[in-house]
C-alpha cells in the first residue's frame, strides 16, 4: 500500500478526492495528511485529514506526494516542495495522470478492442439509434470515461472508468453527442484532443453522417493513443500535432471544438482565432470548471464572455454539475 500526501486541497483536489478516498477504502493508498498553501498546518484536519505543513511533508518521507492543482498553482507547490527537501522521484502531480495510470493499468490495457467496437458501432447506427438517449449512454459507457468519480470506479455508473476513456462525464458528453449527431459538418477541428478519446468519438458521429467530413486534430504534444488502429476506421481524421489555434487563425471550419489550454487568455485567443469564424457549431468544454478560475478567470470567464459577444446566436449547455464542474456549451451559428 502507498503512503501519500495530498498537496493542494482547493477545487481541483473535490475532483479527485472521491477517487483517492475510493483508493484507500481498497487499501490501496494509505493518505497521511493533506497540505495546502492556504492552510497553516499542524494539528488541524481537513475532510478527517490531518493537515502537514511543508516541513513535516517532508519530514514523513512518503512513498508520493500528489500535487492534486494544476498549471501555475501545481508548478508553485513542486518549486516549494523541492525547496524543502522534499525528494523529486515522489512528487506526482495529477494532471501528468501517473499514479492513477498505475491503479487502473489492468482495466486499461483491454480497452482498445472494446473502443474500436464502439467507433464500429456507431458508423453503422441509424439516426435513430444516435438521437436515443439511452442508446448513446450505452456506448459512452462501453467507450468508457477517465474515472474522476468512485461510480465510474465501482461500475455504478454504467461506465468503464479508464485512464484510456474521454476526459467527459457520462450524461452530459451524452446529452451533448445525440445533439451533434444530428449536424451534417463538412470541416472539422478539435483544439486539445490529448489521448484523441473525444476526438474519435465525436469524429465517428459526425463520419456516420457525412464520410467525406474532414476533422483535424489540433495539440502542442502527440498524446494520442492508439491513432493508426482508429484512422483504419476512421480516415477522415488528420493530425496537426504540434499545432495551436494560432496556426489556422481565422480558417472558417463548420465544426470547433476547444478543450485546450484553460486558463482565460489562452480560451479565448482559441475562440478569437478559430471559434468566432465556426460557420455552423463552436463547442467548448469545460465551462463550469472552477479549478481553473485561478488562471486570470479560466474558461469558465471565457465562457460568460463569449455568450456575452455573441448575443444574437443560440447557446446550449449541456452540465451534470450546472455551475460546478465540466459543463458542456455551444454556440449555434446557423443550421
Ligand atoms: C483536457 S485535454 C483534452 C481532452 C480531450 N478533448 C478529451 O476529451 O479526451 C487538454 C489538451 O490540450 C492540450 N493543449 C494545452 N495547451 C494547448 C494549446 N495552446 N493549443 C492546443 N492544445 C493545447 C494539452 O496538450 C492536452 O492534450
Amino acid at each position: 500500500m502507498d503512503r501519500v500526501i495530498l498537496y493542494g486541497v482547493g477545487e481541483t483536489f473535490r475532483c479527485f478526492e472521491k477517487m483517492f478516498l475510493d483508493f484507500q477504502e481498497h487499501k490501496k493508498v494509505q493518505i497521511l495528511g493533506v497540505a495546502d498553501k492556504n492552510l497553516l498546518g499542524g494539528g488541524n484536519s481537513f475532510h478527517s485529514h490531518k493537515i502537514l505543513s511543508l516541513s513535516e511533508v517532508v519530514e514523513t518521507d512518503a512513498d508520493y506526494i500528489i500535487i492534486t492543482a494544476q498549471a501555475s498553482a501545481a508548478n508553485g507547490i513542486y518549486a516549494d516542495l523541492c525547496a524543502a527537501g522534499a525528494r523529486k522521484e515522489s512528487i506526482v502531480n495529477v494532471y501528468s495522470y501517473a499514479l492513477v495510470e498505475e491503479k487502473f493499468a489492468d482495466i486499461d490495457k483491454d480497452r482498445l478492442p472494446a473502443q474500436l467496437a464502439v467507433i464500429r458501432k456507431i458508423l453503422s447506427a441509424s439516426d435513430s439509434e444516435v438521437t436515443d438517449f439511452a442508446w448513446m449512454r450505452a456506448v459512452v459507457g462501453q467507450y468508457g470515461v477517465y474515472p474522476y468519480r468512485s461510480e465510474d470506479i465501482d461500475g455504478t455508473g454504467n461506465v468503464v472508468g479508464t485512464c484510456k476513456g474521454i476526459v467527459q462525464r457520462p450524461n452530459e458528453f451524452t446529452e451533448y453527442c445525440t445533439y451533434l449527431s444530428k449536424w451534417h459538418i463538412d470541416t472539422a477541428v478539435e483544439i486539445g484532443v490529448f489521448r484523441g478519446k473525444s476526438s474519435y468519438f465525436m469524429c465517428a458521429l459526425l463520419a456516420r453522417n457525412n464520410p467525406n467530413l474532414v476533422y483535424e486534430l489540433v495539440d502542442i504534444a502527440d498524446n494520442l493513443d492508439n491513432y493508426d488502429e482508429f484512422y483504419a476506421l476512421l480516415p477522415q481524421m488528420r493530425k496537426k500535432i504540434p499545432s495551436t489555434s494560432d496556426d489556422f487563425v481565422g480558417k472558417p471550419y463548420d465544426f470547433v471544438f476547444i478543450d485546450a489550454d484553460h486558463s482565460y487568455d489562452a480560451s479565448i485567443r482559441d475562440f478569437m482565432n478559430l471559434g468566432r469564424y465556426a460557420n455552423k457549431l463552436t463547442v467548448f468544454h469545460d465551462i463550469y470548471a472552477h479549478e481553473y478560475d485561478h488562471l486570470n478567470g479560466g474558461t469558465v470567464r471565457m465562457w460568460k464572455e463569449v455568450v456575452s459577444l455573441t448575443p444574437q446566436r443560440k447557446h446550449y449547455v449541456f452540465s451534470e454539475y450546472p455551475d460546478k464542474w465540466m459543463g458542456i456549451g455551444v454556440i449555434e451559428n446557423k443550421k
